[in-house]
């Protein structure tokens, strides 16, 4: 089971409006690379880890990727809060508007929806921890990218600390790789 705490894994405050690095950053909460396919990657993979170290592990990682989430989808609501329809329409968001208005809707950065096949379970350990290693490097790197495509600190901080989410979560998928190589598997 869950518990719900009521405050975001990182502090968001955001006070300047920015349509275009929402749009972009909505890649983090549905695309490919994104935070929401970590999470359920990792939950979907969780049940035939072969021990209660791994469950353990994937379970923690997937829990925290979901309030990855919650701290993206805070960043798009406060870049778009104040945003005129006006705005909106210049920054080329006026389908996403038709479709959601200021919803936040899991798509990525060029509007295609979030689907499951972002991600894979084969109930093979080794082949699983070997896509969730991929996954975070590739979730580092899109960070890196949109840290390259904004100078707001307000922005920059909440994603440098994700960024850093990332490269710990690769380190112990990798530390829980090896030890399943050792173990035969
Ligand atoms: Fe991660």
């Amino acid at each position: 089971m869950f518990k719900y705490v009521k405050h975001t894994n990182y502090p968001i405050s955001i006070k300047k409006k920015d349509l275009r690095m929402a749009k972009f950053l909505l890649t983090q909460f549905g695309g490919a690379n994104g935070e929401l396919a970590a999470a359920m990657r990792y939950f979907s993979q969780k049940f035939t880890m072969p021990d209660d170290k791994g469950k353990a592990l994937l379970n923690d990682i997937s829990t925290e990727e979901l309030g990855h989430c919650e701290m993206i989808c805070t960043m798009v609501s406060q870049l778009t809060k104040n945003a005129t329809l006006k705005e909106l329409e210049e920054a080329g968001l006026a389908s996403y508007y038709a479709d959601h208005n200021k919803g936040i809707y899991p798509i990525d950065a060029s509007g295609v929806p979030f689907t499951a096949t972002y991600f894979a379970v084969t109930a093979d350990p080794i082949a699983d921890l070997m896509e969730d290693m991929s996954a975070e490097q590739k979730a580092r790197a899109v960070y890196e990218n949109l840290i390259d495509l904004t100078d707001d600190e307000d922005i920059l901080a909440p994603l440098l600390f994700l960024r850093q989410r990332e490269v710990v979560h690769f380190n112990r998928f990798k530390e829980l790789y090896e030890y399943y190589k050792s173990k035969g598997y």
